[in-house]
């Protein structure tokens, strides 16, 4: 396997590409110059008279950017598309960086200096585009160099980014390699005992602590929710914990992070009908990915955040003892539930968690998961359902950084009526909710499970992709990651 060391600010990270800060880009350097077709100006200097005609005439068509091989330094000119809203021109950067990504391997360029000539947009977005859209998950490979893009050195100059902004940056691409990594990872490698040893790998890297609790910690502690879900198991399931607790912390009290690591799910005995289903169902840890990531993010980039992250895990399996429609299971919480569905199996894992939580008296407790089918078809793949009982404050700001960093949110009610879809002839709960609105009614068993400012992320919808869209690649996105950093840095 080739991993590809990179250096910056003297620590190491696996990835292709090198961001560096430099005083001021080099005549001498390769440059990747960002323009818009409209103000040209900026651009004449580094051009002779028959270039600039060239790049006048380019500038009219459709042409997305213009290449001038040279000897020695090369030249690309990127034309940006604008917008007067500030938010889809943030996204319209990430885009265009994922556009150059393929042309960097095209033309074999390995280092360029970035030269930034249009006054509305940041740098930092295209280097995200970039970084992001250059993803690539090569480890099942047997010719894994083969399938590499050329690694590449960026560099930008300093008084475009602040070398605290380009650490959270790296931070934050950083983290979402890591996210897509674990999704994409088949659990046939990723069990739910290998995902806790990854999240204790992580946790000695990033320096957050980790303790992973085993199937008799989970038995003595009766967390009946991740105990049935795991019955059809051959392995062992497991409950991961992880803190990071700076000593400049500026929140008393704990936020919380809760991700859903179902490793596969089958469904069960309700098994998922294929084709379509069942050969994507190994993203159903992408939650569990998403608190992974920020983690890694916020520990990286140092937050002065006290955070802890769970993860209840295992796979949802058919199996002699595996347990079934009709049965009535107790929760950690002690509530008894009316299994209906072995395929709503999400809730009754994060159930045990978001119980687990109550204990750290938490500020706020955000919670993600693949959970429901409702929720992809309701908002398909550009939108997160969200739901839950936090206050409109950290609501509002969650829209927000959903809308910077374009992992955009939709609210959802959580009216009491929808809670009465819940109601079981013999027990506290069923775990389904009936045909409709079954992202809500997911989320109303949530809510019984919770006693704190409490926030329900649905990311059914994002987190997995038939197809790349831009930067976000083709099967796992790492959504989730770059939202939750956002709103931490701006806490
Ligand atoms: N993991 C699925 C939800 C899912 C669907 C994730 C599509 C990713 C893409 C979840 O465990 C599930 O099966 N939910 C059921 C619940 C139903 C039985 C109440 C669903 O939504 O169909
Ligand atoms: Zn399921
Ligand atoms: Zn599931």
């Amino acid at each position: 396997m080739t991993l590809l060391l990179c250096r910056y600010l003297n620590s190491s990270v696996a990835m292709s590409f090198n961001i560096n800060l430099v005083d001021r880009p080099n005549k001498k350097d390769n440059l990747l110059i960002l323009a818009t077709t409209n103000h040209l100006n900026p651009v004449f200097p580094y051009l002779n008279e028959n270039e600039r005609a060239y790049l006048e005439q380019a500038a009219t068509s459709d042409i997305q950017y213009v290449f001038f091989p040279k000897k020695t330094n090369s030249l690309l000119v990127h034309f940006i598309d604008t917008s007067d809203d500030a938010h889809y021109q943030k996204e319209l950067v990430r885009v265009a960086g994922n556009v150059i990504t393929n042309a960097f391997t095209h033309y074999k360029i390995q280092e360029i200096s970035l030269v930034n000539t249009v006054k509305k947009i940041e740098i930092a977005e295209y280097v995200e585009g970039i970084v992001l859209g250059g993803y690539q998950f090569t480890k099942y490979f047997s010719d894994s160099n083969g399938n590499h893009k050329v690694p590449h050195q960026i560099n930008i100059a300093a008084q475009d980014l602040s070398a605290k902004e380009l650490n959270g940056l790296q931070a934050v691409l950083e983290a979402t390699y890591k996210a897509r990594d674990l999704v994409n990872e088949p659990q046939s490698y990723l069990t739910a005992t290998k995902l806790g040893e990854e999240i204790e790998t992580l946790g000695n890297t990033y320096g957050f602590s980790v303790k992973v609790l085993d199937k008799p910690q989970i038995e003595a502690l009766n967390m009946g929710g991740l105990l049935a879900v795991n019955r059809g198991s051959f392995g062992p399931p497991r409950f991961c914990i992880m803190e990071w607790k700076p000593e400049n912390a500026k929140n008393e009290k704990p936020i919380v992070l809760v991700g859903k690591g179902v490793v596969f799910d089958t469904g069960g005995v309700n098994l998922k009908p294929t084709p379509n289903s069942l050969a994507t169902m190994k993203c159903d840890m992408a939650g569990a990915a998403t608190v992974i990531g920020a983690m890694v993010a916020a520990s990286k980039a140092n937050l002065p955040i006290h955070l802890i992250a769970l993860v209840p895990a295992t796979d949802n399996r058919i199996g002699n003892d595996a347990y079934l429609p009709g049965d009535v299971i107790t929760m950690y919480d002690g509530t008894t539930v009316e299994v209906l569905n072995t395929d709503a199996e999400g809730r009754l894992i994060l159930a045990d968690a978001l119980h687990y939580a109550k204990q750290y008296q938490p500020e706020l407790v955000l919670d993600f998961a693949t959970l429901t089918g409702a929720a992809v078809r309701s908002l398909g793949q550009h939108a997160i359902c969200y739901m839950g009982t936090a206050g409109a404050t950290v609501k509002e700001q969650l829209e927000e950084s959903g809308q910077k960093v374009f992992e955009r949110l939709v609210e959802f009610p959580l009216w009491r009526e929808y809670g009465k879809q819940l109601k079981s002839n013999i027990a506290d709960l069923k775990n389904v909710g009936g045909p409709m609105a079954g992202m809500i009614t997911a989320g109303k068993f949530l809510e019984h499970f919770t006693n704190y400012p409490w926030l329900h992320f649905d990311i059914a919808g994002p987190a997995y992709l038939q197809a790349p869209d831009a930067y976000r690649s083709k099967s796992g996105t790492g959504v989730g990651v770059r939202l939750v950093f956002d709103f931490l840095k701006n806490y």
